[in-house]
């Protein structure tokens, strides 16, 4: 058992932010999401926010800050794809996914990271992907932003890792979700065969990778990318 914490997921109305949701309420902890629209999974305190905006992800650490506590668990989760060929992919495409992906992280665990210094305690997960690091024909812009979070991670844990805070990425492989749904059965199939464990991942797979790193036991990991991806990354 570990310690019920404050915890805030973003992107957590579906995919694997709402997984993440549902298995930190069933390990005990007191639970946020943000939401562009939709609600959280039973048992969560839903806030609307907008990760691309500095004031929205301010209002809704108030409200979460309001009615749970300070936000002791952060885990940037919110995240976009907007696949393209270099030579096609525009301005637009290249700056929203960054913006989301990489600058959303950024506004979530700055404003995460005032309460976390003062408690001297935190735990900040990062969703980076298995393209981060192994890269993706026609994901220039993705894989870019996902990569990114390593850095991002690894000088958060220079920063503050002496007052009890931990920044830990973890990277999926391919999970079923809306963002996989999309892929041509064709490229899902394609996929499937240079996966050494031969399937997509399970949302919940990756959620409990992420409310272990937010455990009590893994109160010395820093730093670290966590790769849930059947196989698919390894050496990266
Ligand atoms: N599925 C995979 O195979 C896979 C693999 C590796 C990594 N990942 C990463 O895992 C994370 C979740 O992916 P998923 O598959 O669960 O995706 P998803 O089903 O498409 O859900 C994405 C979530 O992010 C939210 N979001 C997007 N833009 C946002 C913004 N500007 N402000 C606030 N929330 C925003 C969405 O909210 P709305 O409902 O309002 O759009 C939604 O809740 C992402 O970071 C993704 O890159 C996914």
């Amino acid at each position: 058992m570990t310690t019920p914490r404050t915890v805030l997921v973003t992107g957590g109305n579906r995919g694997i932010g709402f997984a993440i949701a549902e298995e930190f309420v069933a390990q005990g902890h007191r639970v946020a999401v943000t939401a562009r629209s939709g609600q959280g999974p039973e048992g969560t305190l839903t806030v609307v926010a907008d990760v691309t905006d500095a004031a929205s992800v301010d209002a809704a650490f108030t409200a979460v800050e309001a009615e749970l506590g300070p936000v002791e668990v952060v885990v940037a989760n919110a995240g976009i794809t907007k696949d393209g060929l270099l030579m096609r992919m525009t301005e637009e495409d290249f700056t929203s996914v960054v913006d989301t992906n990489l600058g959303g992280a950024f506004r979530v665990v700055k404003r995460a990271s005032k309460g976390m210094l003062k408690a001297r305690f935190g735990r900040i997960v990062l969703v980076s992907s298995v393209v981060g690091l192994l890269g993706g024909a026609g994901q220039a812009n993705y894989s870019a932003s996902k990569a990114a979070l390593v850095g991002f991670a690894r000088s958060l844990t220079r920063e503050v890792g002496a007052r009890g805070i931990t920044a830990n990425v973890v990277a999926p492989g391919f999970v079923e979700t809306d963002m996989t749904a999309v892929l041509p059965d064709e490229q899902q199939a394609d996929y499937k065969k240079s996966i050494p464990a031969g399937r997509f991942g399970t949302a919940s797979e990756v959620a409990k990778a992420i409310a272990w790193l937010a455990s009590d036991d893994a109160g010395y990991i820093s730093g670290a990318v966590v790769p849930v991806d059947g196989g698919l990354g390894m050496g990266h």
